[in-house]
């Protein structure tokens, strides 16, 4: 079949949120754009991601006229607990930093964007296949792909933007003389559930416990999701509902009688757990945003705001290049979004290591952990670093 073509100003490989909110982004901006996507529209809609925004990632939403459902849906929280030695304490972010984070799960992020850019007449391309990109060196980079009829198609454009996810073929497609990759691997992952439960609290539970690391998490009133760390190797469908409450509760134990409350679990998996950094982020006219270019552990849910804000920096680039026939910002869009990448990545990093235990770790790190923890909570400069990591640095 004969290739047909789509000439547009931006081709974008992924309609993940970083995707779609590139997208309608530039919408905004009147700046054309065609998605490619490999997976349906149902499978993003019902994968499984996490569940917390920072006030930036929100205002992103609301003021490009995306969705405001986050502000009627979602739920505002003010804090989180950290939990050690048996008993929650809080770090109140409302009070420590004047910001706080709303519990809105990556899957409503996209229904939203998803449902943003078809109202607009988007043109975004689900479940299209043999997906590659072309000539990116050049003033005409393509990107080719059969769409779901199995109609093979080239799209046209100024530049390609790869938000693709970790295993995307963007990134892939940057020779490996022009690209570093700094990755670590941390000896345990993560144990994901959802269970038909009600809230065992109001807020997030980030717990350290000799058994390893817990965190109480929600979706809604009835429904609750909730990690444990694991090994890496951990295969999921060998736990029982019994030795998942048993393990969960173990974790959350202590003085002051903290009791979780379970239910029917209908969703348990393991989580892949790494930290990974590609620079730069641009090769030639390709440029690359989200977790195509960078992944964080889950600790501190930093994965889809880094997103978010990759493609706000990406955004304003590409509308002074286009519309104001200025480069300058464009180029400089792999510095200014890798400043908040390593930012990001450190706290990710840092949470991580503060709240898991090591397979061999010693008694000294436990307890150094326990102080490291006590810092944290016992002084509002301890908790202020937090605080403010955890809702967001400002998008500037
Ligand atoms: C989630 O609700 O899925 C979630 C929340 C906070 C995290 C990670 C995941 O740090």
């Amino acid at each position: 079949m004969e290739r047909r073509i789509v000439k547009t100003q931006v081709g974008i490989v992924g309609a993940g949120p970083a995707g779609l909110m590139l997208s309608h982004l530039l919408y905004t901006s009147g700046i054309d754009s065609t998605v490619v996507e490999s997976r349906s529209h149902e499978t993003i809609r019902t994968t499984q991601r996490a569940g917390i925004l920072e006030h930036g990632s929100v205002n992103m939403l609301v003021d490009s006229g995306a969705s405001d459902r986050v502000l009627r849906e979602g739920h505002r929280h003010d804090g989180i607990e950290l939990r050690f030695d048996g008993r929650n304490h809080r770090i109140d972010f409302l009070d420590l930093v004047g910001e706080s984070v709303w519990l809105y799960p990556q899957n409503e992020v996209f229904t939203d964007l998803a449902e943003a850019r078809h109202r607009t007449g988007g043109d975004v391309r689900y479940s299209s296949s043999d997906s590659s990109v072309l000539d990116l060196e050049t003033d005409t980079p393509k990107i080719h792909f059969t769409d779901v009829d199995g109609q093979p198609w080239e799209v046209h454009c100024d530049v390609v933007v790869g938000s693709d996810g970790s295993g995307g073929i963007c990134k892939k497609s940057i020779p490996a003389e022009h690209r570093k990759d700094y990755f670590i691997q941390y000896p345990f992952a993560w144990f994901g559930i959802l269970a038909e439960a009600p809230p065992s609290a109001p807020e997030l539970i980030y717990a350290h416990s000799d058994r390893g690391f817990a965190l109480i998490s929600q979706r809604t009133d009835k429904i609750q999701r909730m990690y444990f760390q694991c090994d890496p190797n951990e295969d999921a469908s060998t736990w029982t509902e019994e030795m998942i409450w048993e393990e969960l509760q173990s974790r959350m134990g202590g003085q002051d009688g903290f009791h979780l409350k379970t239910g029917r679990i209908f969703e348990q998996m393991v989580l892949p757990f790494r930290s990974y950094v590609c620079e730069p982020m641009r090769y030639g006219n390709l440029f690359l945003a989200g977790d195509a270019s960078h992944t964080v552990p889950p600790t501190g849910a930093k994965g889809l705001n880094l997103a978010l804000a990759d493609v706000k920096v990406l955004h304003e680039g590409l509308d002074s290049y286009f519309n104001s026939k200025n480069s300058e910002l464009l180029d400089a869009y792999s510095d200014r979004a890798l400043q908040r990448v390593w930012k990001a990545q450190n706290f990710s990093y840092w949470m991580t290591s503060m709240l898991h235990q090591h397979p061999d770790g010693s008694e000294f790190e436990k307890k150094r952990q326990l102080g490291e923890l006590s810092s944290v909570v016992s002084s509002r400069a301890g908790s202020s670093y937090l605080a403010e990591a955890y809702t967001g640095w400002p998008l500037k």
